[in-house]
């Protein structure tokens, strides 16, 4: 039984595959139709205290195909956050009204954690701060497998911001309880992957690379992040940084033998738009894939 989804270290491989295949079992279930159904009686609140497109829509989409309600927590602009209300009190508030599943996002690493303990509903970390991104994590592995037709004996290039990019490391936990994949980190040194992370890995072999050029051709994928702005605390260091990578369609074209390319989004000037209609190109899929990825996570976590 799935139940808070806090980090994708909390995830063994059995519930990763199960979340894969019930994911594409949402999707040919879902043809043709508006609602499934089989969440009627069920309420999901989405509490995002940091901005949000993807995550927060996908969701949204996912309960109600499910056929449950969807209710959203609004910004902290017309919230009592906006009056000095604490992140304790916000989270048992929003859990007395008896939601059947908080989904969090919000700027503080280890609040997502802090919420579980607080409330009876099961929480989701839809990203807590720079820390992880777990249901990020799930929709790129269900894109990989989609994509390749398996999510062992890859080599997976991991691009761009890799110090506080959350879906970096939560997508490295996940690569991890697979075998035989590689991942090449890829990034200036300033902007390298922690090494926090690379020490919980147990399986998944790695190397750091500041250069893309030069591994392309051992790349099965491409996953490419954009710089976090808002994460950085000098903001010359970030004016620096900041296009110091960049995927578009000449460079992709010097190679033989091309990744998928994949992004969480949203991407600023890392990925240009002129990749968007080639064949590798699969972040649209990527970001369509959270929904079903998200109707799979929630029917488990409300024992459905
Ligand atoms: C990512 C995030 O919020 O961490 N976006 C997303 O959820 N799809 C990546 C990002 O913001 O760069």
């Amino acid at each position: 039984m799935i139940t808070d989804v806090i980090s994708a270290l909390d995830l063994d491989r059995k519930s990763v595959e199960l979340i894969l295949n019930e994911a594409e079992s949402m999707r040919n279930q879902l043809y043709g139709k508006r609602c499934l159904h089989i969440a009627d009686e069920k309420i999901v609140i989405t509490v995002f205290l940091e901005p949000s497109t993807r995550t927060r829509l996908s969701f949204q989409f996912a309960a109600t195909y499910l056929g449950a309600k969807a209710i959203d927590f609004g910004t902290t602009e017309i919230s009592s956050i906006q009056k000095g209300e604490t992140f304790e009190d916000t989270i048992r508030m929003v859990d007395g009204y008896e939601p059947d599943a908080i989904v969090l996002r919000q700027s503080v690493p280890g609040n997502a954690k802090r919420a579980a303990e607080i409330s009876a509903a099961p929480v989701i970390n839809a990203g807590d701060g720079a820390n992880e991104h777990p249901t990020q994590a799930l929709t790129d592995m269900y894109t990989i497998k989609r994509e390749i037709g398996r999510v062992n004996g890859l080599t997976i290039g991991l691009m761009g911001d890799l110090k506080h990019g959350r879906t970096v490391s939560s997508l490295s936990y996940m690569l991890d309880k697979f075998d035989e994949n590689t991942v090449i980190y890829i990034a200036p040194d300033e902007l390298q992957v922690s090494n926090e992370v690379v020490s919980k890995l147990k399986n998944l072999k790695y190397k750091k690379s500041d250069r893309v050029d030069g591994v392309m051709e051992d790349l099965d994928v491409l996953y490419v992040t954009r710089i976090q702005k808002e994460r950085f605390i000098d903001n010359a260091e970030y004016e620096r940084l900041k296009g110091s990578y960049i995927i578009n369609r000449d460079f992709l074209e010097k190679f033989k033998r091309r990744p998928i390319i994949m992004h969480p989004l949203p991407r600023i000037d890392e990925l240009a738009s002129d990749v968007d209609n080639m064949k590798e190109a699969k972040y649209f899929e990527q970001a369509k894939n959270g929904v079903y990825v998200r109707m799979a996570l929630l029917k488990e976590i409300m024992n459905l």
